[in-house]
């Protein structure tokens, strides 16, 4: 799920094998890539529930602008899509987080 060979950005360099966690589940990343990008590569696409309809809600514009990507980072909200991997991370959805 990852793009190793881009045709702009050319070959990835990624950083080295870490697991941080989500929802308390260990899951394993490269440190410094995207929340978001380790989460999709884990074929975790649902990252919380909207509070009002009860829709799931994962990454939309994947440059930190929409929202829809936030989760809690160590307690603290953050946009999954532009925080990076670190070792240990402690990653939550948000609970009744966003619009809609
Ligand atoms: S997907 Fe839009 S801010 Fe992360």
């Amino acid at each position: 799920m990852r793009v190793l060979d881009h045709p702009i950005l050319g070959r990835a360099r990624p950083g080295r094998k870490v697991i941080f966690y989500f929802n308390g589940e260990p899951v394993e990343g490269y440190e410094g890539e995207p929340i978001a990008a380790a989460l999709i590569a884990a074929g975790i696409k649902v990252l919380r529930i909207t509070p009002r309809l009860g829709e799931p809600r994962g990454v939309f514009c994947a440059i930190g602008r929409c929202s829809d990507c936030i989760v809690l980072v160590n307690g603290m909200p953050a946009r999954a899509c532009v925080t990076p991997v670190k070792e240990g991370l402690d990653v939550r959805s948000f609970p009744g987080g966003g619009r809609s």
